[in-house]
């Protein structure tokens, strides 16, 4: 019942899309259905109208000497456009109004690695660089150019926080209206956030699986008509911006494969599309061809598939979030299964870390690299640091771990044990006898 009410609920969307056949998003061929790969024409859909499975970017990518495209790459902005030729964007995206995210930095963690006992090489690719500060910059980044391209005139989302905020900076860059909808309970900066950029913001009573519903039933009534969302109705070309990592960890670890990278999981689509990156790097001749390990970070208060993961289960239970990584708090997550699928395929794994290893792993991340993690940042590196000490994660090989977001945005996760060292009166007595100096 639910899967054909919600089938033919994309189909619907398709319906109303302005002028979809012409569409052209540059080596973008067609969606093509993940489960039984049936081709739909691009448009504003999401799902499958035979199976329900979810719907992929399918690429007539380019074809011919890697090396020149190598140095096409090469000569590109530093931002993600430089890997037009491999996104479903125009030829001419770079011209268009648009935030420009990523080329973030891959920063060498030599202390970390030291402290967590890595030998092979621990980069972090810190993605709190980004406009809004965090990963979600590069998803919203092809998600508007979609939505420009359907005719869509509001730019929409259902968020844990992060993708809100970038959702209302890209739609002001770009001259669409906003309107995002969130937990009614998420962190003060994330909300600030989302709200100051002037579009429209609403808290929903509930968790991010309730918001994620709702959204769904607006696609399907004329309430949402004109309404690019871009994690459901656009969640295709979405996804596709999570590539770019894959494409800039490779890119800056010299045109190679990291041996094994750790990702942290909220739907999971990050972590499905970078494994789609790094092969079609592979399939492109652009990295030789190597194995390489993928691994998955949850927090312990919501980890439906680190939990499916160890019971060796192939469906996803969803649970009730209940942690201070608001972020990745999504009970039912979207590509849970496809994660699954992925950590057993690589010979990875996928772990949980409980909320105080995730403010300890924020701390260490600050206190060994200068770099000022979000509790999803925490995540990652928590997990890393638990599955070296399980014997999951080779520190022998190169590893690369991802920070998604800035720890200005989740201040309230630290600040109970994060303060001054002291507090004394103006004067060099009182300077001394706090027993500071030297
Ligand atoms: C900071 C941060 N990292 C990671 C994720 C995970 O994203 P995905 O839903 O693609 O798994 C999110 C999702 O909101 C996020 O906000
Ligand atoms: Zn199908």
């Amino acid at each position: 019942m639910r899967r054909k009410g919600l089938a033919s609920m994309a189909v619907h969307s398709t319906e109303t899309a302005a002028n979809t056949s012409s569409v052209a998003l540059g080596p973008a061929a067609a969606l093509s259905c993940r489960e039984c790969g049936e081709r739909f024409d691009l448009g504003p859909i999401f799902a499958c109208a035979s199976c329900f499975g979810p719907l992929e970017v399918a690429y007539d990518l380019p074809s011919g000497d890697p090396e020149s495209l190598k140095k096409q790459i090469e000569a590109g902005p530093d931002n993600i456009w430089r890997y037009a030729p491999l996104l479903p964007v125009p030829v001419d995206v770079a011209d268009k109004p648009n935030l420009n995210p990523g080329f973030t930095k891959l920063v060498k963690a030599d202390r970390l690695a030291a402290e967590l006992g890595v030998t092979g090489g621990l980069y972090v690719k810190d993605d709190s660089g980004n406009p809004t500060h965090s990963f979600k910059d590069r998803v919203v980044a092809i998600a508007v150019e979609a939505a420009r391209a359907f005719g869509f005139t509001t730019l929409s989302c259902s968020s844990t926080g992060n993708l809100a905020g970038a959702v209302g900076a890209a739609a002001r860059r770009a001259g669409f209206k906003s309107c995002v909808f969130i937990p009614h309970d998420l962190e003060a900066g994330k909300v600030v956030m989302a709200a100051v950029y002037g579009g429209d913001l609403v808290g929903i009573e509930g968790n991010y699986d309730d918001v994620n519903r709702f959204c769904s039933e607006l696609i399907g009534d004329p309430l949402g008509e004109g309404w690019g969302f871009v994690n459901v109705n656009l969640r295709p070309y979405y996804g596709e911006g999570s590539k770019t990592l894959a494409y800039e960890i490779c890119e800056q670890l010299g045109w190679q494969l990291p041996d094994q990278l750790v990702i942290p999981i909220a739907s999971g689509s990050q972590l499905t599309k970078i494994d789609k990156g790094l092969k079609e790097l592979i399939a492109l001749g652009l990295v030789e061809d190597k194995p390489y390990k993928i691994f998955g970070a949850q927090a312990e208060g919501c980890s439906p598939v680190s939990t499916a993961f160890k019971a060796g289960h192939d469906v996803v239970r969803p649970q009730k979030p209940m942690t201070i990584a608001k972020s990745l708090a999504i009970g039912n997550p979207a590509d849970g299964p496809y994660v699954l699928d992925i950590a057993r395929r690589t010979g990875g794994a996928v772990e949980d870390v409980d909320d105080e290893q995730i403010v300890d792993a924020i701390k260490l991340l600050a206190r060994t690299e200068g770099i000022f993690a979000e509790t999803a940042g925490g995540v990652t590196v928590g997990v890393t640091k638990k599955l070296i000490e399980d014997g999951l994660l080779d520190p022998s090989l190169t590893t690369v771990v991802l920070n998604t977001g800035d720890g200005l945005k989740t201040l309230d996760a630290v600040a109970p044990t994060s303060g001054p060292t002291a507090t004394i009166r103006p004067n060099l007595d009182a300077f001394r006898a706090a027993g500071l100096a030297g």
